[in-house]
C-alpha cells in the first residue's frame, strides 16, 4: 500500500487499522494528514479483504482538532475558494463500517472526525470537547450538529459555548460512545480491534445494509427510514449469504460467508 507520513495503516485479520500520527502535534488534522486519511479510507473500501476499519490516534490525543497553525493566517475568500474542511467528510462516505478508538483528547476536528466514525469506544481517560469558542471561530465540520444527535440540545450547547471539555465517563452516559475502556489489561484501541474483528466474520453485505439503514435514520422520517429498511431487508434475501446463514442455522451448522 501507498507510503504514508501523516497516518500508520496495517491490517489484522480482515480489519485496517489507521493510525494518526502527528504525535508531537496531538494528531492536528492538517491538510496533508485529512488527505492521507482519505485515501487510505478509499483504499481500504475498495479492498475485499477489509471487512472493518479502526481509527485511532496516541494515547494522548486521538486529534487535538484542525491544524491551528496552518489555519492562522487563513482568509474567509481561502477557506471559501478551497471549501475548506468540506472534504473532511470521507469516514461518512466509506461503505465499511468504521470505529474509532479514542484515548486523551478528542478536540475540535478531532471529536468531529470521531463522530464521524460509526461506532466511537473510548479510554477511561479521554477527553471530548468542542473548544472552538476559545478560539474565535465555531465547529466546523459538524460539531453543532452531530453533537446535539449524540448527547442532546442542552449537553451539546453547554460544550459548544464554554469550549468545556467532557469525560468518557459523561461521553457513555450522554451516548456519545458505545463503550469505555477502563484501565486495566486491554487498551481501548485492542477492544475496539476485536469489535471490527466481530463484524469482519458477518456477511459484508448485511453489514453495509445495516450501516446504510442507521446512517438514513438521521436523514429521514422514521416512515420513510422504515420503508427503507423494508426495502434493503427484501433485498438481502437476493444475496447467497441470506441462503448461507439460513441454512446454516437450520442445519446447526456455522454459516461460511461468501460476502455475495
Ligand atoms: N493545531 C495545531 N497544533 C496543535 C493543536 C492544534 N489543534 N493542538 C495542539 N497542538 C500543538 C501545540 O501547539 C504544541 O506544539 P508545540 O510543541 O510546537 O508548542 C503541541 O501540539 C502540544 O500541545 P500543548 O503543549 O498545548 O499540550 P498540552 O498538553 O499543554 O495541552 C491541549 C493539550 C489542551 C489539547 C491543547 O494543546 C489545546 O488546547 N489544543 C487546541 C485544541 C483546539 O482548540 N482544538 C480546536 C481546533 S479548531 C477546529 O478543530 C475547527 C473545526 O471544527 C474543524
Amino acid at each position: 500500500s501507498t507510503a504514508f507520513t501523516n497516518i500508520l495503516t496495517r491490517e489484522d485479520g480482515g480489519v485496517g487499522i489507521i493510525t494518526l500520527n502527528r504525535p508531537k502535534a496531538l494528531n492536528a488534522l492538517s491538510t496533508p494528514l485529512m488527505t492521507e486519511l482519505n485515501d487510505a479510507l478509499a483504499q481500504y473500501d475498495r479492498d475485499d479483504g477489509i471487512m472493518a476499519i479502526v481509527l485511532t490516534g496516541s494515547e494522548k490525543a486521538f486529534a487535538a482538532g484542525a491544524d491551528i497553525k496552518e489555519m492562522r493566517e487563513l482568509t474567509f475568500m481561502e477557506c471559501y475558494k478551497k471549501e475548506f474542511i468540506t472534504s473532511w467528510t470521507k469516514v461518512t462516505t466509506t461503505r465499511k463500517p468504521v470505529i474509532a478508538a479514542v484515548s486523551g483528547f478528542a478536540l475540535g476536528g478531532g471529536c468531529e472526525l470521531a463522530m464521524m466514525c460509526d461506532i466511537i469506544y473510548a479510554s477511561h481517560d479521554a477527553k471530548f470537547g468542542q473548544p472552538e469558542i476559545n478560539l474565535g471561530i465555531l465547529p466546523g465540520a459538524g460539531g453543532t450538529q452531530r453533537l446535539v444527535r449524540a448527547v442532546g440540545k442542552s449537553k451539546a450547547m453547554e460544550l459548544c459555548l464554554t469550549g468545556d471539555m467532557m469525560t468518557a465517563q459523561e461521553a457513555l452516559a450522554g451516548g456519545l460512545v458505545a463503550k469505555v475502556v477502563p484501565a486495566g489489561e486491554s487498551t481501548v484501541l485492542e477492544e475496539a480491534i476485536k469489535t471490527a474483528k466481530k463484524i469482519a466474520k458477518k456477511s459484508l453485505p448485511s453489514v453495509m445494509m445495516v450501516k446504510e439503514c442507521v446512517n438514513k435514520s438521521f436523514e429521514l422520517s422514521l416512515a420513510e427510514g422504515l420503508h427503507l429498511e423494508r426495502r434493503f431487508f427484501h433485498a438481502a434475501f437476493a444475496t447467497q449469504d441470506q441462503k448461507e446463514g439460513m441454512g446454516a442455522f437450520v442445519e446447526k451448522r456455522k454459516p461460511s460467508w461468501t460476502h455475495e
